[in-house]
């Protein structure tokens, strides 16, 4: 049967974004795409003007787009409730409702969720005074992660070697207040070791897939030191999740979560992205967010053998999933182009020239770009382009992503050399 085409409405404007425009516009089910506020990568006419923290805003603009679906990128727009607006006006959306959105946007109560389920994760506490935390901190000893529990773009955790370092965590967060109201809560966990992969389950009413696990790099710095980051490079499948591991994951973490969302009574349609360390005990959730990651979207679209599209309409719409996602037999790497100085101060505004030709199995995917009156390439944030590519091995893939990045004229770019090394070092 032939299915009608969709008309889709993406929020947001980063690679993620992109990524998702560039798959929604391969796909056969696709009667068109606008990004809402989009990028540089995408071409003007696609693009909409949209503050999406105003959600009647947005309400219009996908009624003015006659939005056959629309996919909210972020989470702020999805904490702010944008998804339950939408839905009330009989759209279809993929991403969570407000209530959903609350795994990601507190910390705390993911923490709660966690253990209501008797979902393996790290011990924690949690303080809405700065005193009681710093008590609990002079009570203990050893290495602590102290966490921001509202949103904070990926920057609000601090892995802490010993406690003059927790303390001035807790002092950033719910003194100073670098988060805002975002530091209002801290939650004060114990530091697991192992390494970290990332899987993104997309979540339908009636059941969920998952898409090959990932690895992020969320460190500025080469050999992951330096200040965290939204996420400098990643890859997938990640090899350090063999089958046996896959299916203790699924038993022990992906199951009890999906059905524990239900338990709850949470109509939950969109992705739900399960952070994990591998640790000596068995793999535990370091985080869920209730979005597709960013960089990580970029590998897993451009791997996935099934229509993505396709995938999404049916969890928007509660529809079955197949059982498996087939993916692509190979591996993908991004690599995050940003601008020198990101997570800091960066410059914007900078001239940037992309290579006119790149091979078939390269795609650069822009983040923080925008064009100026005459069509020129600008840089416009801290990620401003990640460079895609898939291979038969990582080895490959990334070669070929960093052969793009070095063609890329731009003085003030700045990448991470070693995305993927603890994979490459085990091939070898
Ligand atoms: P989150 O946003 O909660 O995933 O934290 C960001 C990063 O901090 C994670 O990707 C880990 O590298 C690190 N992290 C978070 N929680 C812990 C923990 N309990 N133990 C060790 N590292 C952690
Ligand atoms: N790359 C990590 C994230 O999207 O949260």
């Amino acid at each position: 049967m032939q299915e009608e085409p969709v008309r889709i409405l993406i929020l947001g404007g980063g690679g993620r974004e992109h990524a998702l425009y560039i798959a929604c516009k391969a796909s056969p089910r696709c009667g068109g795409v606008v990004v809402a506020p989009g990028n540089g990568g995408i071409p003007a006419e696609d693009c909409r003007e949209v503050d999406l923290e105003n959600v009647s805003a947005v309400v219009d603009c996908a009624r003015a787009e006659r939005a056959g679906l629309v996919i909210v990128g972020p989470e702020a727009p999805l904490a702010l409730g944008v998804a339950d607006a939408l839905r009330a006006e009989g759209f279809d959306v993929y991403g969570p409702g407000e209530v959903g959105a609350r795994l990601e946007a507190s910390k705390a109560h993911c923490k709660a969720f966690l253990d209501r389920q008797g979902i393996p994760t790290a011990a924690y506490e949690r303080f809405i005074d700065a005193d009681a935390a710093f008590a609990h901190l002079r009570a203990g000893s050893g290495p602590v992660v102290v966490k921001a529990s509202g949103l904070a773009a990926g920057k609000g955790v601090f892995v802490c070697a010993d406690r003059a370092e927790a303390e001035a965590a807790v002092r950033e967060v719910m003194v100073d207040r670098v988060f805002g109201a975002s530091g209002a809560e801290v939650v004060i966990e114990e530091c697991l070791e192992g390494p970290e992969v990332s899987i993104m389950v997309m979540v339908s009413k009636s059941g969920y897939v998952c898409l090959p696990p990932s690895q992020d790099h969320k460190r500025a710095g080469e050999g992951d030191t330096g200040p965290n980051t939204g996420g400098m490079g990643a890859y997938a499948p990640a090899a350090v999740v063999t089958p046996e591991l896959k299916d203790r994951i699924d038993r022990t973490i992906i199951a009890p979560s999906v059905e524990g969302l239900a338990r709850e009574g949470i109509d939950y349609r969109g992705t739900l992205y399960i952070g994990l360390m591998l640790t000596r005990e068995g793999p535990k959730v370091l985080e869920f967010n209730v979005r597709f990651g960013d960089p990580e979207c970029q590998v897993l679209l451009p791997l996935c053998a099934h229509d993505p599209l396709d995938l999404m309409l049916r969890c928007a719409r509660g529809e079955t999933l197949p059982a498996e996602v087939a993916a692509r037999g190979e591996t993908a790497a991004v690599i995050v182009v940003a601008a020198k100085g990101y997570p800091g101060a960066y410059a914007k505004g900078e001239a940037i020239r992309l290579p006119a030709d790149v091979p078939a199995n390269v795609q650069i995917v822009h983040a923080g770009t925008r064009r100026d009156q005459d069509g020129a390439l600008l840089s416009a944030g801290g990620r401003v382009l990640g460079v895609v590519a898939r291979g038969a091995d990582l080895a490959q893939a990334t070669a070929d992503a960093y052969a793009v990045c070095d063609r890329i004229d731009w003085p003030g770019r700045y990448f991470r050399r070693d995305i993927g090394w603890r994979q490459l070092q085990a091939e070898k």
